[in-house]
């Protein structure tokens, strides 16, 4: 386990700041890779939130047209101000936990108009997340766990999870509304998965071949079975994934969040690097490339079911990853991992459901569980690559209705439908 804490990685450094023709006084900022331990940067009116770049034109409800080709820019208008903060950290090289920052003709300013240099904006640590416990079920035996950060009694929500306490599992998880659009992911170092009182047994210890190999020869009463199974991390394992996936998010502090082992299932490495990163990008794709603005869509990713392998009596085995001494069962590698795609104005969406079984001989009827009746399904399917082969996971698609009534999801259907909910 990489004992690396800090999120390392977004220096952000002024480019340019200068006046154009158009736009006199406005202050540019860009975000870049690098080896910063990012604050938050926040809009400080009318209210508290995260301040994105916007290189759309998002204030018209039906169509949106880009204004700027630098997904990464922050712009500032005149007289603007920004929060900049470490929350509960400081800045490593200013004696503060925060700052305002304005931008005064072309350039930004902090408080007695000193020359703000974002390379000196790193913190020395990450900010500390805030997590709620909504008493809210959200799935049978399933709660909401909301997580995001606190600025001046302020809470920005990042991500929430329906959370299953019984079986420990990530049912599904969300944010309010597609960040992607705004700017481009930038590819920040990972930090060490977080958890927190959720679990009842050493949740990282999961994720390993070794550990993996004991369990299946339990479960399949055959060590050999077991490591033809899971064979090595290179071949394949049961690999932690993000179901909110870190690359919808812009800022490093958001993407951060989703490292906590509520958001993560155990997912075959294949079908992770396989089918499931199609969905996450196709979705992405979806939002980035439509007419519409993005505020019309809905995300949510989730899991369900339990995969099976067969014995050595070729009986098809139910695999959780962790059984008590009481036999009660946790953690259970999904059969199905899913991502809905919802439009509010039409009222309509769909959700891209990927087999979570390599090992599958073929996939017959009974897999696939709902119906596809949504029109750009069929569509759909064509654009996600290998989308019938088994090992990379196998890929189907239904309409969202249909496929939340077979799973029993009617709060996750009613969230879509009142849609300002969540
Ligand atoms: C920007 O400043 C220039 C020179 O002062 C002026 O000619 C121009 O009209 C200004 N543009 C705007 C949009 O205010
Ligand atoms: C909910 O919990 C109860 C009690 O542990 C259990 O019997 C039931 O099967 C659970 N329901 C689901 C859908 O997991
Ligand atoms: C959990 O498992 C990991 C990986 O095997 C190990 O490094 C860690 O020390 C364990 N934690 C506890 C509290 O046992
Ligand atoms: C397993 O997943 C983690 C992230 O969840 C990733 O960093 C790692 O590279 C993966 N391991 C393998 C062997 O694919
Ligand atoms: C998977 O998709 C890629 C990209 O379309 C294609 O080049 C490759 O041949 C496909 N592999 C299989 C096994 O279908």
């Amino acid at each position: 386990m990489s004992v690396n804490y800090y999120f390392a990685i977004i220096l952000i450094y002024l480019t340019a700041c200068r006046l154009t023709a158009e736009e006199n006084g406005t202050c540019t900022f860009t975000l870049q890779k690098g080896t910063a331990k990012n604050p938050l940067i926040l809009k400080h009116k009318p209210k508290i939130e995260f301040f994105y770049p916007d290189p759309y034109n998002e204030d018209k409800e039906d169509e949106r047209k880009l204004k700027s080709d630098k997904f990464n820019e922050y712009r500032l208008s005149k007289g603007e101000k920004i929060r900049v903060t470490c929350l509960d950290k400081k800045f490593e090289k200013v004696p503060h936990h925060q700052l305002v920052v304005q931008c005064v003709d072309d350039q930004l300013v902090q408080r007695r108009n000193i020359f703000m240099n974002f390379n000196d904006m790193e913190c020395d640590d990450f900010p500390a997340a805030t997590i709620k416990n909504i008493y809210e079920e959200c799935h049978e035996n399933s709660s909401i766990i909301e997580t995001g950060y606190t600025i001046s009694k302020v809470f920005l929500k990042v991500m929430s999870v329906c959370f299953d306490k019984n079986e420990q599992k990530v049912v599904y998880s969300w944010y309010r509304r597609s960040m992607a659009h705004r700017g481009e992911t930038l590819d920040v170092t990972w930090p060490e998965y977080k958890y927190g009182t959720e679990y009842k047994f050493n949740v990282t210890e999961v994720y390993t071949v070794e550990y993996q190999q004991n369990l299946l020869t339990k479960i399949l009463k055959s060590k050999s079975l077991a490591k033809k199974y899971v064979k090595d991390e290179k071949t394949n394992f049961l690999n932690k994934t993000h179901i909110t996936w870190e690359g919808d998010y812009v800022h490093g502090a958001e993407q951060a969040i989703t490292f906590r082992y509520i958001n993560v299932a155990p997912v075959w490495k294949t079908i992770e690097e396989g089918s499931w990163t199609e969905l996450k990008k196709f979705v992405r794709n979806t939002i980035i490339t439509s007419k519409e603005n993005s505020a019309q869509y809905r995300i949510f990713s989730g899991t369900h079911g339990v995969a099976t392998l067969p014995d050595t009596k070729k009986v098809e085995q139910k695999l959780y990853m962790y059984t008590d001494t009481e036999k009660e069962n946790y953690l259970p590698v999904p059969l199905y991992i899913w991502k809905i795609i919802y439009n509010k104005k039409s009222g309509k969406g769909m959700v891209l459901i990927s087999i979570n079984n390599p090992y599958l001989k073929k996939v017959s009827k009974d897999y696939i569980i709902c119906k596809d009746s949504h029109p750009d399904c069929k569509n759909t399917l064509k654009q996600i690559n290998n989308h019938t082969n088994i090992k990379k996971g196998y890929v189907f698609c239904c309409d969202v209705e249909d496929f939340c009534k077979i799973t029993n999801n009617n709060y996750l259907l009613k969230q879509l439908i009142e849609n300002d909910k969540a």
